[in-house]
């Protein structure tokens, strides 16, 4: 149970269809009458093909809208298949997933996520920044030392953090069913956060109704990325839930 401000991430990945924006209608009924609705900021990552409608679904909603990804080009240019930031936030967007691991592990580099979170910034997006370790790199207990890589080269020359948001995913925990054990996660928090001041950390991986009442008891979370269950508006709906009771 918190009575704190936390946010509610949903990450839908490469899932969904204009049809799929019905079910957000469940989510803006639920949120209008939720007793707790003061203390809950929800952001909706749909694909890039379904930001504009959506945003405009929800356009009288406190219900807010990310995008996935952008490219690193601020400016236009002639890169065939490629989003800028720009083409985001004019399509509707307030916020964009930056570092996720689906992408790191596409290739995309710490120095390329430097550069997408800065043309994000400056087109006036909020940027959901991803950091976590992967399996191995925690097997050989570099956690916080990767952490802290990606945080400093993403991050570099970006004095003001104010409209970033980090999201802590550890690269096992996602789509995978495990969490990491709680103490674990308060102290990954706490790094990140004494590395970054006044930052608010999200966490993200397997995050689920069943598991939200022990990941909430964890004091230092600001929020949650949830991907699997986002889908879902029953199951986005349940987690919020039990995070207030
Ligand atoms: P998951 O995904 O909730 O399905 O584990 C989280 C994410 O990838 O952001």
């Amino acid at each position: 149970m918190t009575n704190k401000y936390m946010y509610f991430v949903a990450n839908w990945k490469m899932f969904g269809v204009l049809n799929s924006l019905n079910s957000l209608k469940k989510v803006v009924k639920f949120l209008e009458s939720f007793q707790k609705k003061k203390l809950v900021k929800i952001i909706y990552c749909p694909p890039t093909t379904l930001v504009h409608q959506m945003s405009k679904n929800l356009v009288k909603t406190k219900i807010k809208v990310g995008a996935q990804n952008c490219d690193e080009n601020e400016n236009y240019g002639a890169y065939t298949g490629s989003i800028n930031s720009r083409m985001l936030k004019d399509a509707g967007a307030n916020y964009v997933i930056i570092g996720h691991s689906e992408n790191r592990q596409k290739g995309e580099t710490n120095i390329l996520i430097n550069k997408k979170i800065k043309s994000a910034l400056n087109s006036g997006l909020k940027v959901i920044f991803c950091i976590g370790e992967t399996s191995q790199e925690k097997r050989k207990k570099m956690t916080l030392k990767i952490l802290n890589k990606q945080m400093n080269l993403g991050l570099k020359k970006i004095k003001d953090k104010s409209n970033i948001l980090v999201a802590y995913e550890p690269v096992w925990s996602i789509g995978t069913g495990v969490i990491p054990k709680s103490d674990d996660l308060f102290n990954t928090i706490n790094f990140v956060k004494s590395k970054i001041k006044k930052i608010k950390v999200l966490y993200g991986g397997s995050v689920n109704s069943k598991n939200i009442h022990q990941l909430n008891s964890i004091k230092n979370i600001d929020g949650f990325l949830i991907g699997g269950a986002s889908q879902d508006p029953n199951k986005f709906i349940d987690i919020i839930k039990k995070t207030y009771i």
